[in-house]
């Protein structure tokens, strides 16, 4: 087993211990989802990433040799968990982050988002590309569906971030071509420049980096989009075998414009039905005001909602009856939605999430049962795996799938220093929901002390930089 490499530069208080590259082995706690359902627990597990970044195993440590157990790094009390599937970001949007609370959709677009877009050139993307992909895995997420802004240019800009900095990453250029704000393309090129634009970028990107990277047409939502653009967008995004994303059905005032504009459709998710979009290819955000229909329709076509809850409680925009959309069969995977979703973070996603749920229950009535702790988890990396059809791939930690892992240290989030808590507080997180309701519920921001991507450590946690870095981001903790 290799020993960790070239940490000569790591800042102090980084875990210098933890392995940069594959092959490797983890001994210590491991949590994950499975993909035949429920979990697995392990108190003293291995996992064994191969040279080619491919988990080979995980079980309990006394089932492997004497060898392999002391080849294995120990974790000390750290605890392994899948890396998380961020379903639905703004790449653009982070330094907006927290601003603009309990604004209307409209008004926050208009007043913040637009604006800030408007000026993602190359050199912007250039600068904050690197540090947005830190702060993405700085949170542990390993797997990001990112917009980017409508320029093809700083979209490939983006493009190659990814490719540097290791993380697993859909992106997509959005596309306008109404009530848009690249004002330098006559209206009567806006349409075809689009369609072309986004189909190079998705030639260039889409499978790259021997499939770390993907594509996504990005039509924005119907507001800033003719039925032409959603049509074409769509039968791009199956020509190629690339995904296709877009807004649905996430405030009041958006859904009385889209009604406005388009007359004919039956209701909001019509207007994408029409244009031929809906598929298992297609990942709605938020979708939290849907008819009985409309929900019927979803689970038929199979197209996937990327659920922000943190999105739709800071922005005022609803909560998403989510018992009821899992007993109808929709796919649901979480997402931050940054900049409406104030933090990267999908441990606040989840947070906010489970706190919404708790207030449907009570205020209105809500018969479903609570999703649990690990129930949430699973939400955060398999069932977002799931949604882009990657379950295979990733999204839990089984035997066979690439390496995407994270290693959280729960000791961070205790609510007192370990001498004060006494022998009450003792195993307090052996049970594994008390464990992920903890780091729910108390996320520290720097619990998660790396993350790995096919078994190579992404720049971004705590302080850990790539081996000869000198450059050091605004973002880095
Ligand atoms: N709907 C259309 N564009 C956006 C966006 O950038 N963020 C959110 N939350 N909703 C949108
Ligand atoms: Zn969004």
């Amino acid at each position: 087993m290799d020993a960790p490499t070239g940490l000569d530069t790591v800042p102090p208080g980084a875990d210098r211990d933890l392995p940069n590259e594959p092959p490797f082995a983890l001994r210590g706690r491991i949590l994950t989802p499975l993909a035949a359902g429920g979990s697995r627990d392990l108190a003293d597990g291995i996992v064994i990433v191969d040279a080619t970044g491919r988990i080979a195993a995980v079980g309990p440590a006394q089932d492997r040799s004497p060898a392999e157990r002391a080849a294995a790094i120990d974790l000390g009390g750290r605890v392994i968990l899948p890396g998380l599937v961020d379903l639905h970001a703004h790449l653009w949007q982070l330094p907006n982050a927290g601003i603009g609370a309990g604004l209307d959709l409209l008004t926050w677009l208009r007043r913040y988002i637009f604006p800030m877009e408007q000026a993602m050139d190359v050199p912007a993307a250039e600068r904050l590309g690197p540090a947005a992909f830190r702060a993405f895995a700085a949170v542990g997420t390993t797997t990001v569906v990112a917009y980017t802004a409508v320029y093809a240019d700083s979209t490939d800009a983006a493009f190659r971030a990814a490719e540097a900095h290791g993380i697993r990453a859909i992106i997509g250029k959005v596309m306008m071509d109404r009530d848009r704000y690249d004002l330098a393309v006559p209206d009567s090129e806006v349409l075809e420049r689009s369609l072309s634009e986004s189909d190079a970028l998705c030639e260039r990107w889409h499978g790259a980096a021997e499939g770390r990277l993907g594509y996504a047409f990005t039509p924005r939502f119907a507001i800033t989009c003719s039925p032409e653009l959603l049509r074409e967008s769509a039968t791009l995004a199956d020509a190629r075998g690339a995904w296709w994303q877009t807004h649905l059905s996430e405030d009041r005032g958006e859904l009385a414009e889209v009604a406005r504009r388009f007359p004919d459709a039956i209701d909001y998710t019509d207007v994408y039905d029409r244009a031929g979009a809906l598929s298992e290819r297609a990942i709605l955000a938020h979708a939290i005001h849907l008819s009985d229909r409309e929900i019927g329709r979803i689970v038929e076509s199979g197209a996937r909602i990327a659920h922000c809850p943190s999105s739709n409680l800071f922005l005022a925009s609803g909560v998403m009856p989510l018992g009821r959309y899992l007993e109808a069969g929709i796919q649901v995977g979480l997402g931050s939605d940054v900049a409406a979703g104030p933090d990267p973070s999908l441990f606040s996603v989840m947070r906010v999430g489970a706190y919404a749920q708790n207030a449907l229950r009570v205020v209105r009535g809500d018969a479903h049962d609570a999703l649990d702790p690990l129930d949430w988890l699973r939400m955060a990396s398999l069932e977002g795996a799931r949604s882009l059809g990657l379950d295979d791939v990733v999204g839990t930690l089984e035997a066979g799938k690439e390496a995407d892992l994270i290693a959280v240290d729960p000791a961070l989030t205790e609510p007192l220093p370990a001498s004060a808590t006494g022998p009450e507080a003792e195993g307090a997180l052996a049970d594994p929901r008390a464990l992920m309701s903890r780091l729910i519920h108390r996320p520290h921001p720097e619990m998660v002390r790396a993350a790995w991507v096919r078994g190579r450590r992404l720049p971004g946690p705590v302080g850990w930089e790539p081996p000869g870095a000198t450059v050091a981001t605004a973002v880095t903790r």
